[in-house]
């Protein structure tokens, strides 16, 4: 079905189409008949693909990454699709229109986005209001990670009292918060994955976090583009200020082995970011005994399962879901249960901690 109407939608402009579809998935969400017809269709709910991470409950390991949803509008469409958890934003403490167009591209040969949206986003107070709506409408039926970016307008050294703002707004709302520092299209804000500026601003957000009534898990999405030598100090600092994942990885602003001749900025997704966040991923799990969530590349069952096998405790995706549509959840889901009556096991999690 995707592939009748995939050539449409890809003769379009990219971001023209994202604001359509956007649109109708919120349409969705706010139709119960509408989301229990593609629930039926597209939802698969057994208790072998449950996990639990961070002291929540996911009904599967794959969601939604952040920046597809960035306000929010379509919340419960998403679970409806068949994703086990859903990240909205980056979410700034001030609304922001992001850069200018056109900044969202397609690389269809490879399997590829390059953005460099800048966090094109309605702010904390809005979304936080849209968030106290969808509560109203009886909520999510999977948990909700909330990720914070810094406003374009506030400079580097306030970074931290701008985190905190959004936090402070959305805090009752979220099931866990991302701190991303590592989108390549907000001018500077990769340098909060140094040393002594995360810390300044990892110190900041887990005061406040540890001073509510009920703690929730703070997890920090880093870039690809790191040195071996820049995650080992991330994670000195992570684990020292009890931060409880990571989120691995953000988009790359690298360009090896593509096959499309490409002279935009931005940051690019999708298959050629695989071998990296894998990479990452691997490292990470070898250093680390935080859970990570891994993201970046996927696009299939082989792939989930890999990223799971490698010590992954969630997987999330973007630019997989824009080239294989709808219906890859679906897939995905049912591959991995396939995968699991395969090796007669009886829980991804059995799975996952098998041998082999
Ligand atoms: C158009 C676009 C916008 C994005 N916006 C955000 C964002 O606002 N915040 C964020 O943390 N990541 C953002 N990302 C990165 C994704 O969450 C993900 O980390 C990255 O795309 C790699 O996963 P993928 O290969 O499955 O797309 C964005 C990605 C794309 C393609």
């Amino acid at each position: 079905m995707y592939s009748l109407v995939k050539p449409l939608l890809f003769g379009q402009d990219p971001e023209a189409v994202h604001d359509w579809v956007m649109a109708a998935l919120a349409f969705v969400g706010h139709h119960r008949p509408l989301l229990q017809l593609i629930g039926t269709f597209c939802q698969i709910r057994d208790p072998r693909l449950e996990t639990e991470v961070f002291g929540l409950k996911f009904p599967n390991p794959i969601g939604l990454a952040a920046g597809l949803d960035k306000n929010a509008i379509a919340l419960p469409t998403w679970s409806a699709l068949g994703f086990g958890f859903v990240e909205i934003g980056s979410v700034t403490a001030f609304a922001q229109s992001g850069n200018p167009k056109p900044r969202l591209f397609r690389l269809p040969q490879d399997e590829a986005l390059i953005n460099r949206m800048g966090f094109n986003n309605q702010g904390a107070t809005e979304i936080a209001e849209r968030l106290r709506a969808w509560r109203e409408q009886g909520g999510l039926a999977v948990p909700l990670g909330i990720n914070l970016g810094k406003s374009k307008v506030t400079p580097l050294e306030e970074a931290p009292r701008d985190y905190l703002q959004s936090l402070e707004q959305l805090w009752e709302y979220g099931d866990y918060f991302v701190l991303n520092v590592s989108s390549p299209n907000t001018p500077g804000l990769r340098q909060l994955q140094d040393k002594e500026k995360l810390e300044e601003l990892v110190v900041g957000v887990r005061g406040f976090a540890q001073a509510q009534p009920h703690d929730k898990p703070l997890l920090l999405k880093i870039a690809p583009d790191l040195s071996w030598q820049q995650i080992d100090e991330i994670l000195e600092l992570v684990e020292r200020y009890s931060i409880r994942g990571i989120i691995a990885t953000n988009t790359t602003v690298g360009r090896e082995g593509l096959k499309t001749r490409v002279n935009e900025s931005g940051g690019l997704s999708g298959k050629p970011l695989r071998e990296r966040s894998l990479e990452v991923l691997r490292y990470l799990t070898q250093h680390t005994p935080l859970p990570i969530v891994s993201v970046g590349g996927i696009f299939s069952v082989e792939d989930v399962l890999e990223r799971l096998k490698a010590g992954a405790v969630l997987v999330q995706l973007y630019t997989g879901f824009i080239y294989e549509g709808p219906a890859l959840l679906l897939r995905l889901n049912r591959g991995l249960l396939r995968h699991l009556e395969q090796y007669q096991t009886r829980t991804l999690q059995d799975f996952i901690q098998g041998p082999g």
